[in-house]
């Protein structure tokens, strides 16, 4: 199926969970399930802020890092800047945190309210420039119904 209807089934998906609940960890552990069962990437989950630290949260895939400072890592940069960060070639990024030996590309999406980001989505993928404008534009959306 092409991404774009991926995508809109999903977050078709995802509305029907969040009526139910408004627990933001429970939200984050579903939507990684949901981003792992539509787009099989090699790790999908949420950093959350406590203390001023990213903290490891619900993900899906095998086990990462569990700390990341403000403006380390692509993680920490999208923190800190507010913004989606879009990554093709993880090797090239300046800071890279390697959690898994084999990601290659990857996508953070940070998650705000009254523009404080509280938590990050990260999405690994084995594949190099698996991410582009649709994946942003989506996952935008999704988080925010956290
Ligand atoms: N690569 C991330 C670290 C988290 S793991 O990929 C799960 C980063 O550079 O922030």
């Amino acid at each position: 199926m092409e991404k774009k209807k991926q995508y809109i089934e999903l977050l078709k998906e995802a509305e029907a969970l969040v009526d139910s609940n408004t627990d933001s960890i429970c939200t984050m552990a579903n939507f990684s399930a949901l981003i792992k069962q539509h787009f099989d990437h090699h790790w999908v989950g949420f950093y959350r802020v406590v203390n001023n630290e990213l903290i490891l949260g619900p993900f899906q895939g095998p086990v990462a890092c569990t700390i990341i400072g403000y403006g380390k890592g692509v993680c920490g940069k999208a923190w800190e800047q507010k913004k989606t960060l879009v990554v093709d070639d993880v090797d090239a990024f300046p800071g890279h945190i390697a959690c898994s030996p084999h990601s290659r590309s990857e996508i953070v999406v940070p998650c705000m309210k009254n523009d404080t980001v509280f938590a990050v989505l990260d999405i690994d993928s084995d594949q190099y420039a698996s991410f582009d404008q649709q994946d942003k534009e989506y996952l935008e959306k999704l988080v925010a119904w956290i």
